[in-house]
């Protein structure tokens, strides 16, 4: 290996972590971002799980700059996975490293192959949520969006929630322990939607009111609801272009649209919290606004943003939609 000096990782991770475990512990958050490519000479994010089988680490890697020779980003890479498993407590095995653009270096981590396919469960509030650290990029449970969550889990007693590109669902599991009347999940991918349904009944949530629809969003909202809603959470990818879909979508082009589609299908005084990861994403307010007289548009983000993502404040934007009328 190519010698990496691993001592200022340490340090700085020593120093996230004392001002972390200590805010996690007050807040109850169990799954947290310990470090976000803080040095840019260690370009991971660290994220710590507190799971049903003790602690895990899942890294993973942002592709490191051109001008950086693959040995060495393989190097310190190394040091990184090293360094944040001691100083975390963390035994290799429950050590899940992902690496965004060096392919090659997946095949070093050959236990997570073994592993394939097993799902561990974390807290999160009144939720048990599963995670799988091995077979996606993601696990299952995106921790930058845990207050939008909270959020819509405060919003929905005694509300029937929409929940568009669900992903696992973990929003509609807030929203069912907070006593929303009934949820309906919509994803397009099948194992998502077999996850989505796993975490509903894990919360023991009745499958007569949580539903799972396993659609393309733009085509469900064009035929598919035969109800109404009080509440609805919409988190779209920045883009996605399945082969089940007629047509790509792309946020910034297309939110327009979606966003007048999942309006119209609800309540009103009905609210609407809409989420984008996309880099430099503009709300088109005004024609928003202009497509439906009366809409109250306010941007949460400061809101949702959770503490242990505020060194990196652009990692989601988030806003509330609300119709006119009485509260739904
Ligand atoms: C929740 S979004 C991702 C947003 C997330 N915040 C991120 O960081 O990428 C991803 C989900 O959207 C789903 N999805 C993508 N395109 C879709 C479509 N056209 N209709 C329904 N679901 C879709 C995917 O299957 C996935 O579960």
């Amino acid at each position: 290996m190519t010698a990496v000096d691993g001592e200022a990782l340490r340090n700085r991770l020593r120093k996230n972590l004392r001002a972390l475990s200590r805010w996690a512990r007050r807040e109850g958050v169990r799954c947290y971002r310990v470090y976000d490519a803080d040095m840019p000479e260690f370009a991971v994010a660290l994220d710590l799980y507190e799971t049903n089988r003790g602690r895990a680490l899942h890294l993973q890697e942002y592709a490191p700059p051109s001008s950086v020779e693959p040995a060495r980003a393989e190097a310190r890479l190394d040091a990184a996975v090293t360094v944040a498993g001691e100083l975390l407590e963390v035994p290799p095995e429950r050590v899940f490293v992902k690496v965004r653009a060096r392919q090659r270096g997946a095949a070093q981590y050959g236990r997570q192959r073994e592993e394939q396919g097993e799902l561990y469960e974390v807290q999160e509030g009144p939720c048990r949520l599963l995670v799988n650290f091995t077979d996606y990029l993601d696990t299952g449970l995106f921790l930058d969006h845990r207050l939008a969550r909270a959020r819509l889990g405060a919003l929905a007693l005694g509300k029937r929630v929409l929940n568009l590109f669900a992903y696992t669902a973990s929003a509609s599991v807030h929203a069912g322990l907070q006593g929303a009347r009934a949820t309906t999940s919509v994803d397009l991918s099948r194992r998502y939607c077999e996850w989505a349904t796993e975490n509903l009944a894990l919360n023991q949530l009745d499958p007569r009111r949580h539903a799972v629809v396993r659609a393309d969003v733009l085509e469900f909202l064009r035929h598919g609801a035969p109800e109404s809603f009080d509440l609805a959470f919409v988190d779209p990818p920045t883009f996605s272009n399945s082969k089940s879909t007629r047509a790509d979508f792309e946020v910034q082009r297309d939110h327009v649209a979606l966003l007048r589609g999942a309006l119209r299908l609800l309540t009103p005084g009905a609210t609407l919290l809409f989420s984008c990861n996309k880099r430099r994403f503009e709300l088109d307010e005004a024609a928003l606004r202009a497509g439906r007289a009366g809409l109250e548009i306010a941007d949460i983000t400061r809101e949702t943003i959770p503490r242990d993502f505020a060194r990196n404040q652009r990692v989601h934007r988030c806003w509330t939609l609300r119709l006119p009328g009485p509260p739904a």
